[in-house]
Parts: structure tokens; sequence; C-alpha cells
């Protein structure tokens, strides 16, 4: 039986809004012509999500936020909560970017509380873990990986479903990425992981970090990688494409 990949868009703070208009249009007007069995979960700026939903409301495609703060309402100036992300639409939640973990300080023991939150919600979350380049370079890139998964407690928590994405620090945006086996081999410690805790049998594993039109196919092809997280390349329409079709070979 065929493998369905997962593909998840981070659009980060790009790109402005008109021109995020017209990219999500342009996405759901090549989608709507393809045959697409992956799960492809678009990440806009928050700004754009109304947009996104109403323009992907009758598409595969599912709307994802990038992040959510764990309290549903309260005194948070310029926060937005998992609450209203789930009441607008979004099914989805990035968590634990390493962009938020180093710009706004998150830690594990927030990452925890926002996932507690969104057990609390429909929202389907996607841990991003991963390690630096001084963890890889010192041999510690796998204990830095299972340290986040303990520490922010999905490998615990009881959800319907949710994903977990690998993305090394040092992969992300550099062109840069790790070898097959060094995905394969953090991906079987993060399964090996699961499967010791939990119910998480169906628990998705991505990989993110520099994926491109050129390295995907052998990304997908490695054992244990269910799908990708991508950042760059699906701000490119004509790349963002390749990469579901990618998926479907
Ligand atoms: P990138 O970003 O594909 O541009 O490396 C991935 C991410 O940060 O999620």
């Amino acid at each position: 039986m065929k493998n369905h990949k997962i593909i998840v868009a981070n659009w980060k703070m790009n790109p402005s809004i008109f021109q995020g208009i017209e990219l999500l249009k342009s996405i759901n007007q090549s989608i709507n012509e393809m045959k697409v069995s992956s799960k492809i979960v678009i990440c806009p700026p928050s700004l754009i999500i109304r947009d996104a939903l109403i323009i992907f409301s009758n598409s595969i495609v599912s709307i994802g936020s990038q992040d959510c703060h764990h309290a549903e309402i309260g005194p948070y100036t310029g926060d937005l909560s998992y609450k209203m992300f789930e009441d607008i639409g979004c099914e989805y939640a990035i968590i634990g970017h390493s962009e938020r973990r180093a710009n706004h300080f998150e830690d594990n023991k927030l990452i925890f509380e926002k996932l507690n939150s969104i057990n609390r919600s429909k929202i389907i979350p996607i841990l991003c873990v991963g390690e630096s380049f001084v963890e890889r370079k010192s041999g510690l890139a796998s204990e830095a990986v299972i340290r986040q998964i303990d520490e922010s407690g999905i490998n615990k928590l009881e959800f319907d479903q949710k994903i977990i994405a690998y993305e090394p620090i040092w992969a992300i945006g550099s062109g840069k990425i790790p070898t097959r086996d060094e995905i394969m081999s953090i991906h079987s410690k993060i399964r090996e992981k699961l499967d010791t805790e939990g119910n998480n049998k169906d628990i998705k594993v991505l990989y993110g970090g520099s994926v491109n039109t050129e390295n995907v196919s052998d990304i997908f092809s490695i054992n244990g990688v269910d799908g990708a997280l991508v950042g760059g390349a699906s701000l490119k329409k004509a790349d963002f494409i390749k990469i579901i079709e990618s998926a479907e070979i």
C-alpha cells in the first residue's frame, strides 16, 4: 500500500500580504488540477489565515498556524491563542520551531504548556525538534532530539493525531542537509522512543530543513520519513508543486 506523505509549508513571515494572497490562489489552482494523495498543510502568516481558509475552502489543503499561545484568552499583548486558531478553522499548529525557541526564548517547559492546551482542542500539533551544529559535531544530536521530545511531553500526551518534524537547526535555510544515514538514524531513534511510551503508533515523523526540488525525492525515500516541513521552497509556487508531485511517485 502507498505510504501517503504529509507536506507542511511553513511560510514564516513571508511574503508580503498581497503576494501571499496571490500565492495562495495560485497554489490552490494548481492543486485543484492535480491528483494528490498526500496531506498538504499550509501555515501562512496569521494575518492571511482567514484568506487562506476561504481560498482553500473546497480543497484538500488544510491550514495551520505557525505558533500559538497556550492560554485561551487573556492579557497577552500581541499573542494569538490556540483557541482562536481553532475557532477560525485551523486544523494544525507548528509548535516549538527553532526560530521561536531562539528568537522568543521558548523552552521545552513552555512548549509542554502549548501542547497541553492544544490537547484540549481539535488542532493537530506539529512539534519541531532538532539539534544545533555544535550538538551534531559533538555526537549529541540524538540525545538533544530525544530530550526535546521527552521534556515537551509529546510522547505522553494523548492526541488523536500528532506530528513531529525533525529539523536540524543548522539545516534550516542553509542549503545543507544531513546525510541519508543521519536522517534515518535520528528518525529511527525518535520512533524507538515513541514505541516504548504512550500510544504513539500513528504518530508521523517528518523531516525539515532545506528541503528543495533537488533533494526531496531522496528524502522521501528514506525509511521512516513520513513527509516534509518545507520553508523557503514552499514560497515558490513551481517548487512547492514539484515537491508535492515528488510524493506521488
Ligand atoms: P527551510 O525551512 O526549508 O527554508 O530550511 C524549514 C523550516 O524552518 O521549517
